[in-house]
């Protein structure tokens, strides 16, 4: 590549990410936390009651300002996004059995496939956004699996394959009625991952609640922080029941006896935790204004860029919770000098996941012709994304 106009690209894109970002900070990362004088208040209300672990009002107020913002009546507090996807697999028991996980996705996902007992086949994303490629899932399923006896079965490992994972990545709404009906036609469930994608709509529905079970996750890097935490979303009570107990070490109700009828788990949220989200997610609205102005000047700024380029949704109600920018393919081989160059200027932009079957340990997974996901990887960069006062 040109060193000229590398230079060029690369001060080109510092400075229209500077003309997009508040100019009085001195440093952006991707997104960080940022926590008012509200999320103080209740933070301090909830050691003052010293109920800080398990039990406390902040997780009743947490888990109610959920439900209005989903549209859900089941909605359990965990302690991380991790935890509830274990949580939703484990529901299903997929042991032994083959879980479709796209490929662009955190990492989060396929482990807990795993700890489940599962394995993930992986399946490329689409070229116009980041969401898993129905075609390339359908053509996979038609050319490896076969339905038998009702369930759907691995020609060649004869492994019944369970579920397939729907991730609404980066905060963007996939298709997942789509996939549903793909779904349904070879039986299998289907477990949506919206970890980054509280406050995102498709048809006027919060993502997550489309399927059986959806997944919220509360990391520091989300739109709402418990510093770490998450959520699961039930469509049905059963579900919601069982998980419900299990993730309380399956202690029943008793004023003073403490017994247990199970192995259960303890992976709820604390109270202090729920009293940290309970502060912000009373600004929610305000937060995503925020959040979507910024987007919207990226989109202007970079819309006519000739070394780059952002994805545009088909989806107007996304949370926008991270904007990612793709270098043009003739300028691929610029991609780690722009983001060696944007750190050293104080932009900690980031590369976007790499996609899950190039890492060493699903290296043996199956998974289709994934092309999309690398070509994406290779020229993505994640921009700061955080909501400033
Ligand atoms: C797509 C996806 N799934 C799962 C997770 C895991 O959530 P947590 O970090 O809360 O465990 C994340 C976190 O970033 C995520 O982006």
């Amino acid at each position: 590549m040109n060193n000229v106009v590398t230079f060029d690209l690369c001060k080109n894109i510092l400075r229209n990410i500077k003309k997009c970002l508040p100019a009085k900070i001195s440093q952006y990362s991707v997104h960080e936390p940022n926590l008012s004088i509200k999320v103080k208040r209740e933070l301090n209300n909830c050691l003052i009651s010293t109920h800080i672990s398990s039990s406390g009002k902040y997780i009743d107020k947490f888990s109610e300002s959920l439900k209005d913002i989903i549209g859900s009546k089941y909605i359990l507090l965990t302690n991380s996004g991790t935890s509830a996807l274990f949580c939703a697999f484990n529901e299903l028991d997929i042991k032994n059995q083959e879980v479709i996980v796209p490929s662009m996705t955190f990492v989060a996902t396929p482990n807990s496939v795993i700890h489940a007992g599962g394995t993930p086949v992986f399946i490329d994303c689409s070229k116009s956004n980041l969401n898993i490629d129905k075609d390339d899932l359908e053509k996979y399923l038609i050319v490896n699996y076969k339905i038998s006896n009702g369930e759907c079965k691995n020609k060649k490992t004869g492994r019944v394959l369970r579920c397939i994972v729907v991730v609404h990545t980066y905060g963007e709404a996939a298709n997942v009625n789509l996939i549903c009906k793909l779904a349904r036609k070879y039986n299998l469930e289907v477990i949506e991952d919206a970890a980054g994608a509280l406050g995102t709509l498709r048809s006027n529905k919060h993502v997550g609640t489309v399927s059986r079970m959806g997944v919220i996750s509360f990391n520091g890097n989300k739109i709402i922080t418990t510093g770490m935490g998450g959520a699961l979303i039930f469509k049905y009570k059963k579900d919601y029941e069982s998980v419900k107990h299990k993730i309380s070490t399956a202690r029943i109700q008793h004023n003073w006896k403490v017994e247990h009828d199970m192995v259960g788990y303890n992976l709820r949220m604390a109270n202090i935790n729920a009293a940290l989200g309970y502060g912000q997610i009373i600004d929610f609205e305000k937060i995503l204004n925020k959040k979507r102005e910024l987007y919207q000047r990226y989109c202007d700024m970079f819309s006519n860029n000739k070394y780059c380029y952002i994805k545009k949704s088909d989806n107007t109600s996304n949370n926008n919770w991270v904007t990612n920018l793709f270098l043009k393919d003739e300028f691929l081989d610029d991609h780690q000098t722009l983001i060696k160059y944007l750190q050293n200027h104080k932009i900690f932009v980031r590369e976007l996941w790499k996609p899950m079957h190039l890492l060493p340990m699903f290296k043996k997974c199956n998974h289709s012709r994934i092309i999309n996901a690398v070509k994406s990887w290779k020229t993505g960069i994640s921009l700061p994304s955080s909501y400033y006062k």
